[in-house]
């Protein structure tokens, strides 16, 4: 794969999310080095130290790194930004707007003062108005600033699912686009169960329960915890890097700058990509039925709603 591709930096990763993505992206063991960037230094020291101490046991040899000093994510070739505030119960994911937005701006201008043409991948919440927020702040091509949020959102989806069949995970396939909201819009036309359409296998209303439940499954989770999610958004993100570094054009819903797919202009929302050394390969543009199609636009204006409130803030 891509050999040159050798350092990746997780800025949060003394948090929940970010030290997960770097301990599942050490045991893919498919990078040098992971620099986890954290405000709090010790914890990010702390936490490098835990996981590469785990190194013998999983068999990695990635080197993972804690620091809070910016210079040391130097030429770095992909960054994860999962920083920012988390949700508490009762909030929802707009609600961190103003602060994730100044955290994620001032994030992106200084890991581009150390590192000239990184790949983004951004986690912090509300997903897609911070992914155009750090593609705006960065002035990098559209197709190296990404968002994570179909491959979690997928994952509940199809974790749900396989519930359900009481089948493998593995075996479910399944698309979902949109914003990481609560109008995401998973698609069960699109869903397979070893490439047998979910629609024959679970009935309308079921599958419906399970479409609902997808949509509020980051909430599901900050209500039991008071905090949001950390083991599949961490391990998502993780993925994407991966499939980057090892070039894998691996086809996964990411967040991605539109211009004209779907019939939407400069927004990032989730859709179908192909994911390889360059970043975003290719925008994948899926036949929708006019009733997926109005689900789509009505996530996107949800997204781009808070967008205005992101640019009126004086970011994007
Ligand atoms: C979630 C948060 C991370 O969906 O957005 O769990």
């Amino acid at each position: 794969y891509n050999q040159k591709m050798r350092k990746v930096t997780i800025v949060g990763g003394a948090g929940n999310v970010g030290a997960t993505c770097a301990n599942v992206l050490a045991h893919d063991n498919c990078v040098q080095e992971i620099v986890m960037l954290d405000l709090n230094g010790n914890m990010a020291k702390g936490k490098a130290l835990d996981s590469w101490q785990q190194a013998p046991i999983g068999e990695y040899s990635s080197r993972l790194i804690g620091t809070d000093n910016y210079a040391d994510t130097a030429d770095s070739d992909i960054v994860v930004i999962t920083a920012g505030l988390p949700r508490k119960p009762g909030m929802s994911r707009d609600d961190l707007i103003a602060i994730n937005a100044k955290i994620v701006t001032e994030v992106v201008g200084k890991i581009l003062q150390y590192s000239a043409n990184p790949i983004i991948i951004v986690v912090s919440n509300p997903l897609d108005v911070m992914t155009y927020a750090a593609l705006k702040a960065s002035k990098l091509p559209a197709h190296r600033v990404m968002g994570m949020a179909g491959i979690l959102d997928t994952a509940r989806y199809r974790a749900f699912l396989a519930e359900a069949l009481n089948v493998s995970p593995r075996d479910i396939q399944a698309l979902l686009m949109g914003g990481h909201g609560d109008t995401m819009v998973p698609l069960p036309r699109y869903t397979t169960v070893a490439g047998i359409p979910v629609t024959e296998l679970l009935d309308a209303d079921t599958l419906d329960k399970i479409v609902k439940r997808t949509a509020v499954g980051g909430g599901e989770l900050v209500q039991l915890m008071g905090t949001s999610a950390w083991y599949a958004p961490g391990a998502a993100a993780a993925q994407m890097v991966s499939a980057i570094v090892r070039n894998e054009n691996r086809v996964f819903p990411c967040c991605a700058f539109l211009n004209g797919e779907y019939g939407i202009n400069d927004l990032c929302v989730g859709v179908p990509v192909k994911l390889g050394k360059n970043g975003i390969e290719k925008i994948y543009e899926v036949q929708l039925t006019d009733d997926e199609k109005a689900l789509l636009h009505k996530s996107a204006a949800a997204v781009r709603e808070v967008v205005d409130v992101c640019r009126n803030l004086g970011f994007a």
